[in-house]
Formats: structure tokens, C-alpha cells, sequence
């Protein structure tokens, strides 16, 4: 792993159920750290309580000490899996940041001569490769030669991706888009709706982590890659790591889209600034 994590306040917090010591704090920020390569800050104790406080509850454990003592020394790989669930931040919108899908039409059209490949790899409940995969049928149509993996380190939030059953008024999708792509719910159903088979088809569902040191599991070169909101979680020396790899996953000349906040022009030897947050591999 990379640089060793700041020391953390040592506020502790206290509730009536259990106590996170800062101690407690301490080890779940390494161990988050080594495992996610997610950087929680001093400012977290409140989340990180009130996340792992329901895992110990549902494993019937006493005390954070003992939930990790727990871990630690032989912890299942379903518990590890549901400690890094706990901990990661899933928030997600159909389109979010909109740009990126007017900028993605234009790339999309001067790519259509050939097969694509597109990977979005923090994809959370689905909206996002739901978005990219609405733009694949709305620019190239139901023949378009494009395979779309989709990607997230946490399990949970990527069944949900793959059930695709949203509510109804979930935020982004236009009345056009709900009545193209959707199917809506009836009886018990209602105030729901589900993503229809076309667009699933297009989309690929898989496990992984960005830490993983087994990149060539996910196959060959990618075209246009989406990977945003996610790198703020990691410090600089992880997103170097995490950028080389992306190049590494890529195709001369492809296209990374990245967060709203996130810079990466101190890497230009990697990817070189192309338009708004998008970046061309180099
Ligand atoms: C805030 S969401 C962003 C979702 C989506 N990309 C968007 O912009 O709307 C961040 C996602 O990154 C995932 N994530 C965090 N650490 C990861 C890692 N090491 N590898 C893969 N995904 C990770 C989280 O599980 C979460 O679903």
C-alpha cells in the first residue's frame, strides 16, 4: 500500500449502544485504506458509527473492538466484503453531470465505425452505465457494436445495478426516456419502474476492486472509460496508482471521463485535458 494514513483526532464517539474509540477509528481507517484504498478522514467517526454500528448489530457482536478482533484474525471474505459495503459511498443520479453525455454522443459517432468497448468502474446502483447505455441506443441505435462492463468494488449496490427496479421519480430521467427505456410497474409494483431488456443487454455486471492487482481480468482495451466520483476518495499516491492502470486498460488516442472535482492534469504524461473533466489517454 501507499503512504501511511494521517493520525486521526482522537474525539471519540459515544452513543448508548456501542463506543467507536478513536483507537477503533484508527484501525477501520487503515483497514478500509488497505483493502479499498479509500481515504476516510478524522471528520468521519459519525459515518463510520452509524455504517458499522448496523454490521454489528446484525452479526450480534458487542463492541467494535471485538467486530474487528473478529476481522482481523480470519474474518470470512462475505464479512470483509460487508465491511467494505458499510463503508463506501454510493451516491449516484440517471445523467448526473449531464455534459458528459452530450460530449459522449459526439464520441460515440466518430468511434461507430467499429466494435467499442466502454467500462464504467464505480457504477454504484446503475444509474450511470444506465445513462451511458440509454446514449449508446439513442445515438447508434439497437444494432450499435457496443459492449458496456460496469463495474463497483461493492456487491450490494451492484445487485441493484443488475435488478435494475428504480423509483418511478428517480431524478434525471425525462418523461421521453422513462416511456423508451422503461417498463413501469403495476399492482404491487406501482412507483416503481424497471430498465428494459435492451438496455440490459448491452451491460455487463461484475466485482472489482480498483486496488486489485488483477487488471488483465478485465479483457481487452477499452475505448472510452467512466470513472468519476470515485477518485476523491483516494489520496494522491492511489490515484496515480489507479490512473497508470486505466491507461494501462486502454486504447491509444481513448477517452477517460472523470468527476466534477476531480483534476488530473499533473498526470498529462498519462491522459492530456480534452474538454470538460474528459481526458484522452495518451
Ligand atoms: C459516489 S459513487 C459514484 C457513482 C458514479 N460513478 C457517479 O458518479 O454517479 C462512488 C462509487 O465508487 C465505488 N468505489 C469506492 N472504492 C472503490 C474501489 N476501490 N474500487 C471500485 N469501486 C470503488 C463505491 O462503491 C461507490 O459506488
Amino acid at each position: 500500500m501507499n503512504a501511511t494514513l494521517p493520525p486521526a483526532s482522537s474525539v471519540a464517539v459515544a452513543e448508548a449502544e456501542f463506543t467507536l474509540s478513536s483507537a477503533d477509528f484508527e484501525r477501520i481507517r487503515q483497514l478500509i485504506y488497505q483493502r479499498a484504498g479509500i481515504s476516510l478522514h478524522a471528520g468521519k467517526q459519525a459515518m463510520v458509527y452509524s455504517r458499522l454500528s448496523r454490521r454489528l448489530r446484525e452479526t450480534g457482536q458487542r463492541s467494535f473492538g471485538d467486530y474487528l478482533q473478529g476481522l482481523e484474525r480470519g474474518g470470512s471474505d462475505s464479512e470483509w466484503q460487508e465491511f467494505i459495503n458499510c463503508l463506501t459511498t454510493n451516491l449516484t443520479a440517471f445523467f448526473r453531470e449531464e455534459h458528459h453525455f452530450h460530449a459522449l454522443v459526439e464520441d460515440l459517432r466518430a468511434r461507430a465505425s467499429r466494435p467499442m468497448r466502454i467500462w464504467c468502474n464505480a457504477a454504484s446502483t446503475g444509474e450511470e452505465p444506465y445513462s451511458l447505455a440509454m446514449t449508446v441506443l439513442e445515438t447508434l441505435g439497437v444494432s450499435a457494436q457496443v459492449k458496456l462492463v460496469c463495474s463497483d468494488i461493492d456487491t450490494k449496490v451492484l445487485a441493484t445495478a443488475q435488478r435494475g427496479v428504480y423509483a418511478a421519480d428517480a431524478r434525471g430521467l425525462s418523461p421521453e426516456r422513462l416511456r423508451r427505456h422503461f417498463m413501469r410497474g403495476t399492482a404491487q409494483n406501482v412507483g416503481f419502474i424497471r430498465v428494459k431488456p435492451e438496455l440490459s443487454r448491452l451491460i455487463e455486471f461484475r466485482a472489482f476492486n480498483l486496488m486489485s492487482a488483477n487488471w488483465s481480468a478485465l479483457g481487452e482495451p477499452y475505448d472510452i472509460v467512466f470513472c468519476r466520483n470515485v477518485m476523491i476518495y483516494f489520496d494522491n499516491p492511489t490515484q496515480r496508482k489507479v490512473l497508470e492502470r486505466i491507461h494501462a486498460a486502454m486504447k491509444p488516442g481513448g477517452l477517460l471521463y472523470v468527476g466534477h472535482s476531480e483534476n488530473f492534469t499533473e498526470s498529462r504524461d498519462l491522459f492530456r485535458l480534452r474538454g470538460k473533466t474528459v481526458y484522452e489517454r495518451v
